[in-house]
């Protein structure tokens, strides 16, 4: 029978997501929608596709989004709800990050209409519910029917398209006819582009591209719907403390921290030990067994953070301690969207000018600016499909109170 090991502290889970010998087993379930994605690759396969796909995730490259458009993107997003004077908060994270993450993986929106990217967000949730299948409390076979049935549409209404229009450009490139600035930057063109290489199929593609919207998105909604209830609990208790963090972005950003600490999107990650390994505190990890791997614990472990489980975006941590705690995961399989998402946090000694906020801060942000709070009369409620801690819904209203 095969051997059961959870990991709850800090340093075991940050030492095993190093072991190269435990292997990703968290997506069995998912197949229908991460058979062969880069998430449960493994080994030198792994390497390969990361390597590919990494080079559009360069430090900077994000900075200069922000910089660039990403505040029009979420400014954009949030008009139409501040003039209705109320949103539902997954819903406006799932539009804002939709379109982001959209054009990372390489997924054209040609009418650039709201249907066309509440299809996206359609899609997304689908691919989601497929991924973690393992903490769904639907029946399985009910599920995979209907993620697979979502593959085909999203095949044919946006995959197919985007991938004719990429080939078209990338023969364009071969016959010298364009320069390599032309190519767009996103995992599709990467992968079409090193298919060979990558050794892919088209069924693999899909995959792939499926795996990305709904890793973008899903996990920054999630993040975003927390973010805002943790900020409006600590209004109530710190209101002070809570008016400076939203003047100030360096503080905001610490606030969606200690969120990500608190709230992990992903709280287990799974592993299989392909080898004997011994941890660094001396746990042994016998060859075969599963490793549960509880980041949501690891992240409130009383050795590493000081009252774990109070929300405190001003706590001290140690210095090679994220303030996210494990929430981007570590190692090979470490989020690749993490300075999307996540942003950089000011160096002590740095330039305040070189933070790069992330999605989810310049989200709060300008929810918090927008007057953006709770609706006294319609309450948040649970997703009840999952045994994760996800919000379904959470309605807020807009202006002054
Ligand atoms: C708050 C937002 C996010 C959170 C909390 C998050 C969390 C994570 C975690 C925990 C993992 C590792 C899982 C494991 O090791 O089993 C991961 C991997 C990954 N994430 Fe994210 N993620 C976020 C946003 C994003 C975004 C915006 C993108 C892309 C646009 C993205 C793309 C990926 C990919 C491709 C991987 C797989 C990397 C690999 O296997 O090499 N994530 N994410």
């Amino acid at each position: 029978m095969t051997e059961t090991m959870t990991l709850d502290g800090f340093a075991d889970v940050r030492d095993a997501f190093r072991q190269h010998d435990l292997e990703q087993a968290l997506y069995d379930a998912g197949g229908v929608v991460m058979a062969d994605c880069l998430l449960v690759l493994h080994g030198q396969r792994h390497r390969v596709r990361r390597r590919v796909e990494n080079r559009l995730f360069r430090r900077g490259t994000f900075r200069y989004w922000e910089r660039s458009f990403l505040r029009d993107v979420v400014a954009d997003t949030l008009k139409p709800f501040l003039a209705a004077g109320r949103a539902d908060l997954l819903e406006l994270g799932y539009r804002t990050i939709m379109n982001l993450t959209a054009m990372v993986a390489g997924v054209d929106q040609p009418r650039g209409t709201v249907e066309e990217t509440d299809d996206l967000y359609r899609f997304a949730k689908k691919f989601s519910e497929g991924a973690i299948l393992v903490h769904s409390t639907r029946d399985p076979d009910q599920v995979r029917a209907e993620v697979s049935a979502a593959l085909e549409e999203f095949d044919e209404l946006f995959l197919q398209p985007s991938v004719q229009r990429r080939r078209t450009l990338l023969d364009q490139f071969a016959a010298g006819e364009v320069e390599e600035d032309d190519l767009p930057r996103d995992v599709l063109t990467a992968l079409l582009r090193y298919w060979d290489e990558l050794e892919l199929t088209g069924d693999v593609l899909r995959r792939e591209t499926a795996f990305y919207l709904q890793a973008g998105s899903h996990s920054t909604a999630d993040a975003f719907t927390h973010a805002a209830d943790d900020f409006f609990s600590w209004a109530g208790s710190s209101p002070r403390q809570a008016e400076a963090a939203r003047r100030d972005p360096v503080l905001l950003q610490r606030c969606v921290y200690e969120t990500l600490r608190l709230h992990p999107a992903s709280p287990v990650a799974h592993r299989r030990a392909l080898a004997p390994i011994t941890l660094r505190s001396g746990v042994e990890i016998p060859e075969g067994a599963f490793v549960v791997m509880d980041l949501a614990a690891a992240n409130r472990d009383p050795a590493v953070f000081d009252r774990p489980d109070t929300y405190d975006p001003l706590r001290e941590t140690p210095a090679d301690v994220p303030r996210w705690g494990h929430a981007f995961g570590g190692g090979t399989h470490a989020c690749i969207g993490t300075e999307l998402a996540g942003g950089v946090a000011p160096q002590a000694d740095g330039d305040p000018h070189d933070q790069v906020l992330g999605t989810v801060t310049l989200m709060l942000q300008a929810l918090l600016d927008g007057g953006g709070r709770p609706d006294p009369n319609r309450s948040p409620t649970v997703d009840s499909s999952t045994r994760r801690e996800h919000f379904s819904g959470y309605p807020v209203v807009f202006g002054a109170a």
